[in-house]
């Protein structure tokens, strides 16, 4: 690669108009900060030093850069995208080589746009500006090409009549070197119709200004609720896309909601109305059956899950493991091939290869202070209907009678039974049918 890279990312801006506590750059798409979207854009376009800029009313989002091993600068007050990069003049002091200038608030910007602008650099030119074409350019910077050149960025508000009529606008991104991109910012003024510095302004100072094109889509900013939703909507159209071209199974991709960590593998079948969490991992030739709810999750190779299941935290199923509907599974291992089949919860557990849970059984982990472990054995037969009281052990291949509460450890290949016997009255309910007959009516008052 030659030269090194690095981003400034502007987060100064107040982000009014999400009507929220919360700083706008830390609100999430696909489970992600849209802050973090920008970082790992900088970084997946090969930014070794990543600067961002951040306002007064958000100090969170200073701390959200240093946990992420980012430098931070206070911009205050934002005067501007202009003013913004000559804040982070000084973080870059010692840097040499190519700057880009981002966005917190455009989380859709694919690293692979982002490197085509550093290559218009590598190629000769002065500045790079990635930008779309549109016909709807509204409040867009435009791009005045003359002559195939890019000349200048005019903001929608100073522009002529002829140049709002241009179609090609400014995504925002610029790209530089970063000598060059100091020493424009420096001599940006103010004399327009917002009084900011326009970082825009760089253009026109430029010899040799190249734009690069890519998708509008691509470049959407986030400025309310309703664009982070559409934001959030186009993250997943992404994501579903991507599994159905790696092979994942869905019959209405549109009904799946992903993480933007969420891995499944090729040939597993995601069917309708399926939540994936943060952290979870599906192999190939999984089925996660509809209305399954998943979080921080490892199911294995040919595993099931659901209809209506929900794995929690922690829940690692094995190979060809089966957890059915109305279960929920949390910080428990279920082992190859074992069954959990329905109505059931399962936590803070180890159920081993084989075994079978009976429907509504209930690992009982918790005693309203601390949790507590069931560790069940291979091939072992848990009745339904059980309470396990944690911390408990039932032995490989070991029976328990259906609704025990099992309080005690249960050796290997044993049965356990512990519920009240039952006791037989033979004639008893002929006999009671007999005398509602004659006195049930009478006690009616009919
Ligand atoms: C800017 C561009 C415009 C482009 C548009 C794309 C300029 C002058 N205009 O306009 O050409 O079409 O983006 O969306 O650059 N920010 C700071 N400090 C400031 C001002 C802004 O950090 O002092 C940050 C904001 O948080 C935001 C970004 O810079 O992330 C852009 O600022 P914004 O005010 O939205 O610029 P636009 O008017 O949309
Ligand atoms: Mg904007």
């Amino acid at each position: 690669m030659g030269r090194s890279r690095a981003a400034i990312i502007l987060a100064a801006g107040k982000g009014t108009r999400m009507n929220s506590s919360l700083p706008k750059v830390l609100h999430t798409v696909g489970g992600k900060t849209m802050l973090n979207w920008a970082l790992d854009l900088a970084r997946g376009c090969g930014c070794e030093r990543i600067v961002v800029v951040y306002g007064a009313h958000a100090p969170t989002v200073s701390q959200a850069a240093a946990e992420a091993g980012c430098a931070a600068v206070l911009q205050d007050p934002p005067l501007g995208t202009a003013h913004a990069v000559a804040a982070a003049r000084a973080a870059l002091a010692d840097f040499e080589g190519d700057v880009a200038v981002l966005y917190a608030d455009t989380p859709l910007v694919q690293p692979a746009t982002v490197r085509r602008a550093f290559e218009a650099l590598e190629r000769g030119a002065d500045i790079a500006v990635l930008g779309f074409d549109t016909p709807e350019p509204g409040a867009y910077g435009r791009l005045i090409v003359e002559q195939g050149t890019l000349k200048r960025i005019v903001e929608a508000r100073d522009a002529t009549p002829e140049e709002l009529a241009a179609t090609l606008c400014n995504s925002g991104v610029m790209a530089a070197d970063a000598r060059t991109l100091f020493d424009y910012v420096a001599r940006i003024g103010n004399d327009n119709a917002k009084g900011e510095y326009y970082l825009t302004d760089a253009v026109a100072m430029a010899a040799r200004a190249e734009a690069v094109l890519g998708d509008a889509a691509e470049f959407a900013g986030v400025n309310d609720r309703l664009e982070l939703a559409e934001a959030e909507a186009a993250f997943q159209t992404r994501m579903r896309r991507e599994a159905l071209l790696a092979g994942v199974v869905m019959t209405a991709p549109e009904t799946v909601f992903f993480h933007h960590d969420t891995r499944i593998g090729q040939g597993a079948t995601v069917e309708p109305y399926v939540v994936f969490g943060p952290g979870v991992e599906v192999a190939p030739g999984a089925v996660v059956h509809s209305f399954s709810h998943l979080e921080a999750a490892r199911v294995g190779p040919g595993a099931s899950v659901g209809p209506f299941a929900r794995l929690r935290p922690g829940a690692e199923l094995a190979e060809g493991a089966k957890v059915g509907n109305f279960v929920e599974v949390k910080k428990a291992a279920i082992g190859a091939g074992a069954k959990v089949s329905h109505l059931t919860y399962i936590g803070d557990a180890e159920v081993g290869a084989g075994a079978n849970i009976g429907a509504g059984t209930v690992t009982c982990n918790y005693d309203g202070f601390n949790k507590f472990r069931t560790v069940i054995g291979e091939g072992a037969f848990i009745g339904s209907n059980s309470a396990l009281v944690a911390p408990v052990t039932i032995g490989a291949g070991a029976f328990v009678g259906a609704g025990s509460a099992v309080t005690k450890d249960v050796e290997a290949d044993a049965l356990a039974i512990a519920r009240s016997r039952q006791e037989a009255r033979p004639g008893w309910a002929a006999r009671f049918r007999e005398r509602m007959k004659k006195d049930g009516a009478k006690r009616d008052g009919r």
